[in-house]
């Protein structure tokens, strides 16, 4: 059994389109960026044009679905109590390090590589009131790229989001999975 999901995107796509890649039940993206609305219309997925919050949740009451899973989602999520323990995000780094209000996209790469962390990764964990601070539910490392010495920081921050972002592909839809089976 596949959990039925609702996924919350604003960012470039790629965690979507490898959400439906791997034939996760999609019941709704809800959106405002084009790229992320245009995905879900490719691939006949019903897409509600919001990113208001209160919205998004009365929609997904409507809908009935197990999960709300954030892909690529910046602002704070108020989790209300029926979905609390029921809403799921990726975060490009290994929480606790590397997390809180700002700490997204290229902003965690740079503080990674700027701390000399030799280790990086991503990390699942389930929504709470504060930004990265759920419960982990998993995690996935990977060497921080060599990059040549003189390469700046963001060119280094660049090829280790690409690197994380390959592991992110792997570890989401089956730490979704393995909550719903195992919790
Ligand atoms: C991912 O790297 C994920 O870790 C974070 O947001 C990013 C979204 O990537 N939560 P994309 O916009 O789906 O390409």
């Amino acid at each position: 059994m596949q959990p039925r999901l609702i996924v919350l995107t604003n960012g470039y796509g790629s965690t979507i389109r490898n959400l439906i890649d791997k034939g996760m039940n999609i019941k709704m993206i809800a959106s405002k960026s084009t790229r992320t609305l245009w995905i879900a219309e490719q691939h006949k997925i019903p897409f509600l044009i919001s990113n208001d919050i209160d919205t998004i949740f009365q929609t997904a009451n409507g809908i009935g679905i197990d999960y709300i899973i954030l892909a690529g989602w910046t602002s704070l999520v108020p989790v209300p109590p029926n979905y609390r323990n029921r809403i799921l995000n990726i975060h490009p780094a290994l929480l606790p390090k590397y997390g809180g209000k700002g700490m997204y996209g290229i902003n965690v790469h740079k503080a990674v590589i700027e701390a000399g962390e030799k280790i990086s990764g991503c990390t699942v964990h389930v929504v709470d009131e504060i930004y990265d601070h759920g419960k982990i539910i998993a995690q996935k490392t990977i060497p921080v790229p060599e990059s040549e010495p003189d390469s700046g920081l963001i060119v280094k921050a660049l090829m280790l989001q690409d690197r994380v972002k390959e592991a992110e592909r792997e570890l989401y839809p089956q730490a979704i999975l393995d909550y719903y089976q195992i919790g």
